[in-house]
């Protein structure tokens, strides 16, 4: 099976936006002991279900909605920021489902999303020079030299946080706080207060009168307890490999590795390589698994990395993410989607309409336009159908919070604005309104490219 490969295999390659600065290694080696007594977060048999629905979404019968924070912080940690984000979600799945006529299956970026590559090692304010901040589970934020030397027991606090989110998203995705009745109130709450309401109007009643029409032949929470519950997944990108080798563990059932810290877990575009640790990690578990794809990513990189992460073609294994930025995806993307069809990977393909499209705004914010990032996701739903393959979902940076990171959206968010609530620790996120927005927006181009597959059937 997967010849020389253990779950500690990785560290004889090189290991890229890894620290390697802690003052004290055993205290390290402490830890990873430690974390490996503890319980996994997830079982192997969900993230087999995941794989399953993945393979939905790779045959085009469902769409995927990944989405939460680009990173989540220990300050930030509270219940209301997770029940705010999973709500987001859930209201934006309920508009991509009805509009897209496909179920959606909901992966949070969500108790796990810690870690940060940074392009720079250190950061120079003045005349003093320190590590970069990577994340709160390697470091802090603030700008001095004990916040920014690598502490191990941040791993552990990061594992407990992850342990708390994921309970309490099971209890929300479970006990009744997901009923679609619900979900849909809140929904017509956002439209009615939307400045761009008018234009949602009309599909939050469409979906109205559906419920209403469910409700009235009997289809109720009460005969139907899946209108009640939701399957909820958790992802993030595996860029401590220290800390995923020791979440990984033998499935009893199967026999197989599972990375056990996740369902779904990602290589990030800078660490992809083909002869290093992510890479050489990401091949021996049997988890759901992404690639982020760059602008740089070629037609043979990717039949390459597949060969080696997904050797046997297995549907809903490997997930593609494009991140190309909104004027580069129409040159980038076709020549990528025609190699993995004429290899005949059973892949999805979605897009990361976040990353290629950041840009400094003149008053030194790192910020995000809205319309470039919903310009990147239409592009993406046109080339797809261009190209005859499904547009399997879209990965988001998003909170349920009330921020201002990312301009633009029905309420017209202006650079000038952006020092309000700016309270990411890495990248802009899209508001809960420019969330949902999206979605809407999405929706309509999803109904567009649906009614034209209809009208093409009603055509034969
Ligand atoms: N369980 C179904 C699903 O996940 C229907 C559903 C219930 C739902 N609550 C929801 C769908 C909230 C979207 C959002 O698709
Ligand atoms: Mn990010």
């Amino acid at each position: 099976m997967n010849e020389n490969w253990t779950p500690a295999s990785w560290r004889a390659k090189p290991a890229k936006h890894m620290p390697a600065d802690y003052p004290d290694l055993e205290a390290l080696t402490r830890v990873e002991q430690t974390l490996r007594g503890m319980p996994p977060l997830v079982f192997a048999g969900e993230a087999r279900r995941l794989k399953g629905l993945l393979a939905d979404v790779s045959e085009g019968r469902a769409f995927l909605l990944q989405g939460g924070d680009c990173a989540e912080s220990f300050k930030e940690f509270a219940a209301d920021n997770i029940r705010d984000t999973f709500r987001l979600i859930l209201q934006m799945a309920v508009v991509l489902t009805f509009a897209g006529g496909k179920p959606v299956v909901k992966v949070g970026r969500m108790a796990g999303q810690f870690a940060k590559p940074r392009s720079a090692a250190t950061e120079t304010i003045g005349d003093q020079t320190l590590p970069s901040y990577r994340g709160d589970i390697i470091n802090g934020m603030e700008f001095t030299p004990e916040a920014r030397t690598p502490d191990p027991q941040r791993l552990i606090q990061a594992y407990s946080q992850s342990a708390s989110t994921l309970n309490l998203l099971r209890a929300f995705a479970g006990g009744g706080y997901a009923d679609l009745h619900n979900v849909h109130r809140w929904t017509l709450g956002f439209v009615a207060d939307s400045p761009q309401g008018a234009r949602y109007r009309e599909m939050a009643e469409k979906i109205s009168e559906t419920l209403m029409f469910m409700e009235a032949i009997g289809v109720t929470p009460e005969s139907q307890p899946a209108l009640h519950q939701v399957e909820f997944f958790t992802s993030h990108e595996a860029l401590l490999l220290n800390l995923e080798e020791a979440m990984t563990r033998v499935d009893s059932t199967s026999g197989q590795w599972y990375d056990t810290s996740a369902h779904l877990v990602w290589i990030g575009e800078r660490t992809r390589d083909l002869g290093g640790a992510h890479v050489e990690f990401f091949r021996g578990i049997k988890n759901p698994i992404g690639v982020k794809c760059g602008p740089t990513m070629e037609a043979d990189d990717i039949l390459r990395l597949a060969e080696v992460l997904s050797p046997s073609n297995e549907a809903g294994r490997l997930t593609l993410y494009g991140r190309f930025g909104h004027d580069k995806i129409d040159k980038r993307l076709p020549g990528l989607l025609r190699a993995t069809k004429a290899a005949g990977l059973k892949v999805v393909w979605a897009i990361d309409p976040m990353h290629g499209n950041t840009l400094t705004a003149d008053n030194g914010y790192k910020t995000r336009p809205f319309e470039r990032i919903l310009s990147e996701v239409k592009s993406f739903v046109e080339i797809c159908k261009a190209e005859g393959m499904h547009p399997g979902g879209v990965h988001l940076e998003m909170t349920g919070q009330n921020v201002t990171e990312c301009t633009g959206g029905a309420r017209q968010v202006s650079e000038g604005d952006l020092a309000d609530r700016y309270h990411t620790h890495c990248d802009p996120r899209l508001n809960s309104e420019q969330a949902l927005e999206l979605a809407f927006l999405v929706a309509e181009k999803l109904k567009v490219e649906r009614g034209d597959a209809a009208a093409r059937a009603a055509a034969i």
